[in-house]
């Protein structure tokens, strides 16, 4: 069965989770320690998509877990969220070796899960976080500097979502000069939410 024949026939994140453990058709799950689904809410009005899981989201199964993930969660307490109203993945779910950015074709395989995951989730508002998951799910080449900061429309899966780029959390952790851009965006999705 196809990937997509597979992702398509889960009617909950629980029986996507469960296809997603039997799922042997990526190659980063062989150097992974666990499954790195989501953190957060089965359903929201707010999903938000990253790169990849790291060393401590590999050991926990968890996204955002680690350095990042704290910063991401105070970013979200800035506009008055946290993670019981959000829903939190990757473009990828399983930590690529060394940390390394995953390639396109990763995220390809990846793809029909995560679209079943959105449609699952029901978001209407996506926040990217980092240029491999903007270039990704914007289908863009552009560089995140570029692609930040405006709304897209985007059709994921059977459903249209409303898709911001912002600054990865781990390249404010290197650059917290970088931090007002990302406040910028963050007030952009309150004010969407409050819509
Ligand atoms: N960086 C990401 O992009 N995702 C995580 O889950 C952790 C760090």
């Amino acid at each position: 069965m196809s990937a997509r024949t597979a992702a398509g026939q889960a009617r909950s994140l629980e029986e996507l989770r469960a296809t997603l453990t039997g799922f042997d058709g990526c190659a980063l799950k062989a150097t992974a320690k666990n499954l790195c689904f989501y953190r957060g809410v089965a359903r929201s009005r707010l999903m938000l998509i990253g790169e990849a899981p790291g060393r401590d989201e590999d050991i926990q199964g968890k996204p955002f877990v680690g350095r990042a993930g704290q910063l991401l969660d105070k970013m979200l307490a800035a506009i008055g969220l946290s993670e019981a109203d959000v829903h939190i993945t990757n473009i990828v779910y399983w930590r690529p070796p060394g940390n390394r950015t995953p390639t396109p074709q990763e995220a390809q395989v990846c793809r029909p899960f995560l679209e079943r995951q959105l449609e699952l989730v029901a978001p209407d508002l996506v926040l990217l976080l980092g240029g491999a998951a903007a270039k990704e799910i914007l289908a863009a080449t552009d560089g995140i500097m570029r692609l930040r900061g405006k709304w897209r429309d985007v059709t994921l899966g059977a459903r249209k979502v409303r898709a911001l780029a912002t600054l990865h959390p781990a390249y404010l952790l290197r650059t917290p000069a970088a931090k007002r851009l990302v406040w910028r965006d963050l007030l952009a999705v309150k004010a969407a939410l409050e819509d």
